[in-house]
């Protein structure tokens, strides 16, 4: 089964996650796509696309949902997971991640998961620095990454 992982990752959190889903999965069948750098591929040879972005501000980026609103018809016709980075938890980290899709690919989906996230300070600018600091409290880096839902992810889209 040839898969192709879509994803766009500000500080290399969704991108690290993007790399290990892609070993698990088998690198001679798995293709990565970082929509920062590559906005043309053909995604007709893919039996399953895997798409992955991370919330700033409590959206998921744009390059993603743009992605996904162009390409519905075709998600719709694929194994198709969705994933998001995030650094908050329970019912936010839910709500994000329903805000960050369209219903119709979350319900296609055979998986949609939160993955945690990373506050990874030495990566961030000033001003992101502030605002982590004055909204959530952070002023050093920190790891939520969610191995579980990580694993249980590639199981699902492995069966
Ligand atoms: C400026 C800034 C704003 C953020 N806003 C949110 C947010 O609204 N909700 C959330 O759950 N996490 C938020 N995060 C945490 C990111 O989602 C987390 O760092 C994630 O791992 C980033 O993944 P990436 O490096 O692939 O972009 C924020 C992080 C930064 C630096």
């Amino acid at each position: 089964m040839k898969t192709a992982i879509i994803y766009v990752s500000k500080h290399g959190t969704t991108e690290k996650t993007a790399h290990y889903i892609q070993k698990k999965l088998g690198a001679e069948n798995t293709q990565l796509f970082n929509l920062k750098s590559n906005a043309n591929f053909d995604l007709s040879s893919f039996d399953q696309i895997i798409v992955g972005g991370s919330i700033h501000a409590g959206m998921i980026q744009n390059r993603i949902k743009d992605f996904c609103s162009k390409n519905t018809l075709t998600l719709l016709e694929k194994r198709l997971g969705l994933f998001i980075s995030c650094f908050y938890e329970g019912e936010i980290a839910q709500t994000q991640l329903e805000k960050a899709y369209p219903e119709i690919l979350r319900k296609h989906a055979i998986s949609c998961q939160n993955m945690g996230g990373e506050m990874l300070l030495e990566k961030m600018n000033f001003f992101e620095k502030l605002i982590v600091k004055k909204v959530a409290g952070i002023s050093k880096t920190e790891s939520k990454l969610k191995n579980e839902n990580i694993e249980l992810f590639i199981n699902e889209m492995s069966k």
